[in-house]
């Protein structure tokens, strides 16, 4: 079976990340390189999972300020952490106990981060549209995920 080669992003994150390991520097600028290449975005970042609280914190992001913290199993965030699946809502609105951090958001897509068995965290990436994203970006997104954390130590 032919596999199929890194999208264009894809591939660029993995040359940005190449032979890099600091996880704020390469959160930050896979954030960055996301939110410069999907349109139609108004938040694109990270949730980390911090052990000493439990709940997961703001990481490097693009966009406006957004919450702090947030409980595993709360919000779509929470939701993808606590399940360890992808969460794609085409209505934030819809979804029960949805945290609104940023009033603009009408779409979201939430994809796990996992490394060596260890749940890290969380991708969020939120639209002012709703259905914004396809099944096609949450398999680019995925993939996206896959090679930051080939990345991460
Ligand atoms: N809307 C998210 C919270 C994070 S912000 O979108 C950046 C949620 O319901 O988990």
């Amino acid at each position: 079976m032919a596999t199929t080669a890194p999208s264009l992003m894809n591939q660029q994150l993995d040359a940005l990340l190449y032979q890099e390991t600091n996880l704020v520097a390469n959160l930050a600028n896979a954030s960055a390189l996301l939110n410069s290449t999907y349109d139609d975005l108004n938040w694109a970042g990270f949730y980390l999972y911090n052990e000493t609280t439990g709940e997961l914190d703001l990481g490097p992001f693009q966009g406006k300020v957004a919450c702090m913290h947030i409980k595993v199993g709360a919000g779509v965030v929470g939701t993808a952490y606590d399940t360890q699946t992808n969460q794609r809502v085409q209505d934030v609105h819809q979804f029960p106990g949805h945290i609104a951090c940023d009033s603009a958001s009408n779409s979201e897509i939430v994809i796990p981060i996992t490394k060596d068995g260890r749940k890290i965290g969380v991708l969020d990436v939120d639209s002012p549209s709703l259905d914004r994203f396809s099944a096609e970006n949450e398999a680019e997104l995925s993939e996206f995920v896959a090679i930051l954390t080939n990345h991460i130590d």
